[in-house]
C-alpha cells in the first residue's frame, strides 16, 4: 500500500515477524510463539549508524508516520531520507501483533480471557527477538512515549552497547499507584459491561468507551478543557465536554479491542525497570546509552518528576521539558517543541 504524505511518498508496507519458539514470560507462563506487525521506512546506512526504533503508546500502531507526523516524515526530525525508522505494534496490541483475539495454538481457539499476563519487559524481549531476526547490530536511537517509553526503557537496559541514544517521553521507571489506580478504574468500567466475560471479539465494547472517557481526562489538563470545551451559552445539561468524551469514547471503542486494552493496561501497571535488578536507581544506572528523558510540565498522569528521576540516575542523562496546556497528550501535539528538544539533544552530543 502506498500512502501519500505531504510531499512525500512513504511506502507503507506492514510486515509480520513470526517467532515459533516458546516465549517465556515474566509471569512464569509461556506463549507458544507470537507475531509482531512492524513497518520500516527509509534505507539502512551502516556508515551513518542510522536506525531509529520508535515505540507507540497505549492504543497506537506501527504506522508511526501517521500518528507522529510532526516528528516522522520528510524534513521532519526523523526523516526517512536520513534514518531507517522501524515501528512495531507491541505484543498484546490488536493491530497485527499477537493479542487476546489471536488463536491460541494450544487450543485452536482465540485466547480471549486466557491470554497471559504480559509485562513491559516481555514486550521489550519480543522486540529484541525481532531485532535479532533483522540482524540489526546497532540501534542509533530508541524512542517511546508513555507505555512506549516504559517499553523503550526496559529494552534500553538489555540492549546495552547495541544502543546509542534512548529517548523516553512522558514515561517512568516504575508504575505509580496513581497510574495503576486510573488503569484499575478503566478496567472496572470494562468489567461493568454486561458482555464482558463472553467469548466474542466485541465483548466489553461499551465498557471500553467509558474507559476511554476516563483515560482522556488523565491525558489532558483542566486548562485544555477550559480552552477547548467551555460552553459559551448558559445551560443545565448537554455540555460540550460531555459530547467530547462521548465522541472520543466511541472513536476508540470502534477501533480498539477491550481485551487488548485490558492486557496492555495490566502491562503498564506491572512496569518496574528495577524488578529483579536491585531497584530502579541501580537499573537506570546500568543503561549504557545516552538517555534523554522528556517530561511534560502539565502532565497529570506521568508527572515530570518521574522523567527527571530517569535523567538523574542515567550515566549520561539529560532532562528536557515540554511546556503545554495539553497535559500528557502534549507529546502527540507539541511538535515544534519536540523537534527543538531533539535537535538540541543531538547538538550537545555533536551528532547533528
Ligand atoms: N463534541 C464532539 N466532538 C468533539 C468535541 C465536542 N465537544 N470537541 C472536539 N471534538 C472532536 C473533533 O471534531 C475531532 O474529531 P476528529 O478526531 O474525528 O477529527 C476530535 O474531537 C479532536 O479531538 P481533540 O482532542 O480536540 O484533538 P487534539 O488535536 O487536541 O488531539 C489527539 C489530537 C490525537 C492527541 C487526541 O485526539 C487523542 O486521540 N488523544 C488521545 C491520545 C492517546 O491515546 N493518548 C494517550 C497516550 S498513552
Amino acid at each position: 500500500m502506498n500512502l501519500t504524505c505531504p510531499s512525500l511518498q512513504i511506502e507503507d508496507t506492514q510486515k509480520v515477524f513470526r517467532y515459533n519458539g516458546n516465549f517465556q514470560l515474566e509471569s512464569g507462563e509461556q506463549l507458544s510463539g507470537f507475531q509482531l506487525a512492524y513497518t520500516v521506512y527509509g534505507k539502512f546506512d551502516l556508515e551513518q549508524n542510522n536506525i531509529v526504533w520508535i515505540n507507540h503508546a497505549l492504543t497506537g500502531d506501527a504506522h508511526v508516520h501517521e500518528w507522529w507526523s510532526g516528528v516522522v516524515g520528510e524534513d521532519k526530525f526523523f526523516d526517512p531520507g536520513k534514518y531507517q525508522i522501524i515501528c512495531t505494534n507491541l505484543l498484546g496490541s490488536c493491530y497485527g501483533s499477537t493479542n487476546p483475539l489471536s488463536e491460541d495454538p494450544n487450543t485452536g481457539k482465540p485466547f480471549y480471557y486466557d491470554f497471559p499476563h504480559i509485562t513491559t519487559r516481555d514486550m521489550a524481549n519480543a522486540l529484541e527477538l525481532l531485532r535479532q531476526e533483522l540482524k540489526i547490530e546497532k540501534i542509533n536511537t530508541l524512542v517511546g512515549g508513555s507505555l512506549g517509553g516504559q517499553v523503550a526503557l526496559e529494552w534500553a537496559h538489555t540492549l546495552g552497547s547495541k544502543l546509542d541514544h534512548s529517548i523516553i517521553i512522558a514515561a517512568n521507571a516504575k508504575a505509580t499507584p496513581w497510574i495503576i489506580g486510573f488503569n484499575e478504574a478503566q478496567r472496572m468500567a470494562i468489567q461493568a459491561d454486561c458482555t464482558w466475560g463472553e467469548d466474542f471479539p466485541d465483548a466489553g465494547k461499551s465498557g471500553l468507551k467509558a474507559a476511554r472517557a476516563i483515560g482522556m481526562l488523565t491525558y489532558r489538563h483542566p486548562d485544555t478543557f477550559q480552552q477547548t470545551q467551555s460552553d459559551s451559552e448558559e445551560k443545565l445539561d448537554n455540555f460540550k465536554v460531555s459530547s467530547y468524551l462521548q465522541y472520543q469514547g466511541n472513536k476508540l471503542s470502534d477501533r480498539f479491542n477491550a481485551l487488548s486494552y485490558w492486557v496492555l493496561t495490566k502491562a503498564m501497571d506491572s512496569h518496574d525497570l528495577g524488578r529483579g535488578r536491585g531497584g530502579t536507581e541501580k537499573a537506570i544506572k546500568e543503561i549504557h546509552a545516552k538517555v534523554l528523558a522528556i517530561g511534560i510540565g502539565s502532565d497529570q498522569l506521568f508527572r515530570k518528576e518521574e522523567s527527571q528521576y530517569i535523567s538523574q540516575y542515567a550515566q549520561q542523562g539529560v532532562y528536557a521539558e515540554i511546556t503545554s496546556a495539553y497535559g500528557h497528550d502534549a507529546f502527540l501535539i507539541e511538535y515544534d517543541q519536540l523537534q527543538y528538544i531533539l535537535k538540541s539533544f543531538y547538538l550537545i552530543n555533536n551528532e547533528q
